[in-house]
């Protein structure tokens, strides 16, 4: 049975009991392909780890049923990266696989096709294993998962503020110089660390969206009072379920703070100015940004052009500290009070000078 092209997948991303929509192939030592199971088949554990328990590190598919095994990725990813017996390398690989088609689809939607390019792809793959293995190192992987399986668009958009914030940063290590002292003076190694763990507080800044119901979430129309409450608590709830974990303080802190505005009309603290942490306060930028130029549930996606333009916008004078309607309906109004300035500019100069596909 050696016709067709075949590829290699990681047995990992098989899930015991969840039917595979497409055919599995194992690869003889003489290189023939021989049909493993049928489309439908339900795969058991048994039957998994038996086929792994030699250490088998790759079965195929048939190139032709790619879009079914990434369709099963996406449905599945949150089990995957629950799953005891998948190791870690194979876990980042498959989140990475799909982490990277989420973006690219995004940015194709926001900024036209072909956005992304052979570098860029290879960049953010780097940039998700990365935020992955730290994940799995610092104990927060559940933390993602959950979220994952509770809502798959929130998801979506940390994967791609994710991205946004390691770019950006990376472009302006003056800013990183501000998170840790003594930087750029400090090797490789520890550089790369520093932008790892911003992009994993970027990763998980709604982590505690998990607690908010997906009636809420995905709401098509303005919250009520109530509804705008159990919103608000999202910061906190994130901050909740890293406490455990290893990640360190300044992305916890960056986690709590991610909704504070810079005029002190945020939440859930109302802190102000610079008592707000500086990679909190590229959060509020990036987070927005990106919900601006993707499709919410109330409301299509803008232009990059249109969503700077109501960032640096001043709001009517009736509108300042009202970060409750800001947020939801009036947003268009100007939000200017919400940013750093100082950073809301290097953001600007970061997109004009960013070519996605470089
Ligand atoms: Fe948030």
């Amino acid at each position: 049975m050696d016709e067709g092209i075949y590829i290699a997948i990681p047995p990992g991303a098989i899930i015991p009991g969840v039917l595979p929509k497409f055919k599995i192939y194992l690869l003889s030592p003489e290189g023939h392909y021989s049909l493993w199971a049928l489309e439908g088949n339900k795969v058991t554990a048994k039957q998994l780890e038996k086929l792994t328990e030699g250490g088998l590190k790759e079965v195929y598919i048939d190139l032709e049923e790619n879009f079914l095994y990434e369709e099963y990725l996406e449905t599945n990813l949150s089990k995957i990266l629950e799953n005891q017996a998948t190791s870690v390398d194979q876990k980042a690989a498959i989140f990475s696989k799909v982490s990277i088609n989420v973006v690219r689809v995004a940015f194709e939607a926001s900024f036209g096709q072909g956005t992304m390019g052979p570098e860029a792809i290879k960049r953010t793959e780097r940039m998700i294993r990365n935020a992955l293995e730290f994940l799995t190192e610092t104990k927060s992987l559940q933390a993602l998962s959950q979220m994952i399986g509770h809502d798959y668009k929130t998801y979506e958009h940390a994967t791609k503020v994710l991205w946004f914030t390691v770019a950006f940063l990376r472009d302006n290590p003056a800013i990183l110089g501000i998170i840790e002292p003594g930087y750029p003076d400090v090797d490789e190694i520890q550089k790369m660390e520093l932008l790892r763990q911003c992009g994993v507080g970027a990763l998980l800044h709604d982590i505690g969206k998990t607690f908010v119901s997906q009636d809420i979430l995905n709401k098509n129309g303005p919250l009520t009072e109530i509804e705008w409450e159990i919103m608000k608590r999202h910061p906190l709830n994130s901050l909740a379920m890293l406490l455990t974990t290893d990640i360190p303080e300044f992305v916890k802190k960056a986690v709590l703070q991610h909704h504070e505005d810079f005029d002190g009309g945020g939440y859930p603290m109302q802190l102000r100015g610079l008592h707000i942490s500086i990679l909190a306060r590229v959060l509020r930028i990036v987070d927005t940004f990106d919900a601006m130029t993707s499709r919410r549930p109330y409301k299509d996606s803008l232009p990059p052009r249109k969503a700077i333009e109501i960032m640096i916008g001043t709001p009517p004078s009736n509108n300042i500290g009202g970060y409750k309607t800001l947020e939801q309906d009036h947003r268009d109004q100007g939000m200017i009070q919400c940013f750093d300035e100082d950073l809301l500019r290097k953001f600007i100069l970061f997109l004009g000078k960013t070519k996605l596909n470089e």
